[in-house]
């Protein structure tokens, strides 16, 4: 990194958006796969909400066609406003502002093609300029008591260097994530060697998975850009992570928290289940009706 950049702090976070969500079809033919609730908010929201946690202000989505709910959705909603102060829903009321703080800033670009998460990253390169950047995968939901980004920029400040969520994943699931290699320096820290997009069990170099989740340094746009296309026919940011790691340091962070695959049915009713079970509002009934099933 520059030593411009080594002042910096994290203040832009990219949200790739544009993904078509078949694997949740028909519920996302007309509406973004981002949008689906989890509980009574957005995923969308959520990944908002961490990053913002996290003190970034800038929020840069990566959107596509048909993608126009995730923006209304962090604009202001004028009619819903005033019905709602008309009708002295106060609380509501702040419920629906909340979405987006007066000090928070969405900025939209547009991916034309789908041609990779490393491509999505890319189309944001201007907005970045030479700052580090979060990236977010609002697919992947991720609940800590210190949210997931908040703890990697707080280990950011400490190592000035690009900072990858990691957690151990089963070996039939290699192929399923960025597999990293490298040195552990402490328990939740390891200097990254190597770094390989979606390897079959056999080959991949670990067991650690990069969860959606990265903190990184504007070099890594450069190095996206030179990649030859990886995995799959994509333009993939973990080749581009790849080829930051031979000129910068990289590190995997263990988080402490928990990550809900919501890219999948399967994780996304486990969110429901387990964020509304500690719901404050809903989580007692809901617990009772649970152990009423009898399962
Ligand atoms: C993407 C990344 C992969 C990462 C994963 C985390 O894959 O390419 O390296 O491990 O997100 O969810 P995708 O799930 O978009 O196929």
């Amino acid at each position: 990194m520059s030593n411009d950049s080594k002042s910096m702090r994290v203040n832009k976070a990219i949200f790739p958006v544009a993904g078509l969500g078949t694997r949740f079809l028909p519920a996302t033919k007309a509406q973004p796969k981002e949008m689906l609730p989890v509980v009574d908010k957005p995923l969308i929201q959520y990944a908002v909400e961490e990053a913002y946690a996290a003190g970034v202000r800038e929020m840069i989505f990566v959107t596509g066609r048909h993608k126009r709910p995730i923006e209304d959705h962090f604009d202001m909603t004028f009619e819903l406003e005033v019905a709602l102060e008309q009708a002295g829903k106060q609380e509501l009321l702040e419920v629906v502002r909340s979405v987006k703080p007066d000090d928070m800033e969405c900025i939209y670009v547009r991916q034309a093609q789908a041609l990779g998460l490393g491509h999505a990253v890319l189309c944001a390169q201007r907005l970045i300029g030479r700052d580090p950047f979060a990236v977010l995968l609002a697919d992947d939901l991720m609940v800590g008591e210190k949210p997931i980004l908040k703890q990697m920029v707080e280990q950011f400040d400490e190592w000035r260097a690009s900072i990858l969520a990691v957690q151990e994943v089963p070996a039939e699931h290699t192929r399923r994530y960025g597999i990293v290699a490298g040195t552990a320096v402490n328990d939740k820290m390891m200097d990254v060697t190597r770094i390989v997009e979606k390897p079959a069990p056999e080959v991949a170099p670990s067991r650690l998975g990069v969860a959606g989740r990265y903190i990184l340094t504007p070099g890594v746009l450069d190095e996206i850009r030179n990649q030859p296309r990886g995995v799959g026919g994509e333009i993939q940011l973990t080749d581009g992570i790849a080829g930051l790691l031979r000129r910068e340091k990289v590190f995997a962070y263990t988080y402490e928290g928990k990550r809900y695959d919501c890219g999948s049915k399967e994780g996304f009713l486990q969110a429901n289940v387990e964020l509304a079970l500690a719901h404050p509002q809903l989580g007692p009934g809901f617990r009772d009706y649970l152990q009423g099933l009898k399962l």
